[in-house]
């Protein structure tokens, strides 16, 4: 398995098997950690920046905990307006100032490509939190952890990704991480919003079996884990479009007992509207297993890049 010490996580397309189950095995040894369940210091005397220039909840929050409840500290910036960007500074200047007072770097931003600026500046590892319209790779790897915690396995499965495929960076890095697995891959859009042709070469050259189509239905009927995502607001010009498009699918409980009782439902949230509050009761809604899951696997990352696991 790759040796992730001093290494920045941009992105899951360099990954490869070993290396995803290596990080699945870490995350798995912190999970009593992440559950409060027992407590760690591996991390003490370590500091994490959290630098989040675009909104979360998840993903900052649980980035902060993992570091603290393994006994390091955190510093954070939150939002562009409350930072020198907003006075003009480069991203590279804010990585090299930054790298001085922490020792690792989580970073989200509005544009594709911002967190590698920031990462080829600064001398200490970085990891990509969200970079636009491009990666998460965190989340991703938080997703493969929740299949493989629900289905105890990604082998054999069939997976509806289903939402907004171009502009949601969840499925990208989601189906980076898939594409490693013996997966078939149902990829559910409205045509104006289909996965990239940048995925979907990547899943052909990979041999990966996938589908493309409108229907929801197909999704449901043949998947064993869909995936849903949020149509995402912030990167519409035209508000009218988005409108459009913001409850082109809706997952109900209805729908999911008509064509699969089994089946194992998951969003990296904030859902709103896409995911129907009665399929909540549902022992396959695992959406907020998932974000719990969120913590341990961050665990995993933070110490493996500082060089502590
Ligand atoms: C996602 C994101 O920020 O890309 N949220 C998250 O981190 N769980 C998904 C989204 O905002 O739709």
């Amino acid at each position: 398995m790759m040796d992730l010490k001093g290494k920045d996580v941009l992105s899951t397309s360099g990954f490869v098997r070993d290396d995803v189950e290596g990080i699945m095995g870490v995350a798995a040894k912190f999970l009593p950690v992440a559950k409060k369940e027992q407590t760690s210091d591996v991390l003490a005397g370590k500091v994490l920046a959290a630098l989040f220039y675009e909104p979360s909840t998840r993903t900052r929050l649980s980035f902060e905990t993992a570091m603290i409840r393994l006994g390091g500290r955190v510093i954070t910036v939150v939002g562009v307006d409350s930072s020198s960007l907003s006075k003009g500074e480069t991203l590279a200047d804010t990585g090299k100032i930054i790298a001085n007072y922490a020792d690792v770097i989580a970073m989200r931003h509005s544009q594709k490509g911002s967190v590698g600026e920031v990462a080829a500046a600064a001398d200490v590892p970085v990891i990509n939190g969200g970079d636009g319209t491009g990666e998460h790779p965190t989340q991703a790897l938080l997703d493969v952890f929740t299949i493989l915690q629900e289905k105890q396995k990604v082998d054999g499965l069939t997976v509806a990704l289903v939402g907004d495929l171009l502009n949601g960076r969840t499925v990208h890095s989601l189906s980076y991480l898939l594409s490693l697995f013996k997966v078939n891959l149902i990829l559910v859009s409205p045509e104006k919003l289909k996965m990239p042709s940048y995925v979907t070469d990547m899943l052909k050259s990979r041999n990966v079996a996938f589908a493309e189509t409108e229907s929801l239905e197909e999704a449901l009927k043949n998947a064993q884990v869909v995936y849903s995502t949020r149509v995402q607001k912030e990167r519409f010009d035209d508000a009218a479009e988005y409108e459009k498009y913001k409850h082109y699918y809706i997952l109900t409980r209805e729908l999911i007992e008509k064509y699969n009782k089994d089946l194992t439902v998951m969003h990296p949230l904030p859902r709103v509207g896409e995911i129907s509050e009665d399929v909540d009761d549902l022992p396959g809604a695992a959406y907020f297993r998932q974000a719990r899951n969120g913590v341990a696997v961050r665990m995993a990352l933070l110490a493996m890049v500082l060089g502590k696991a």
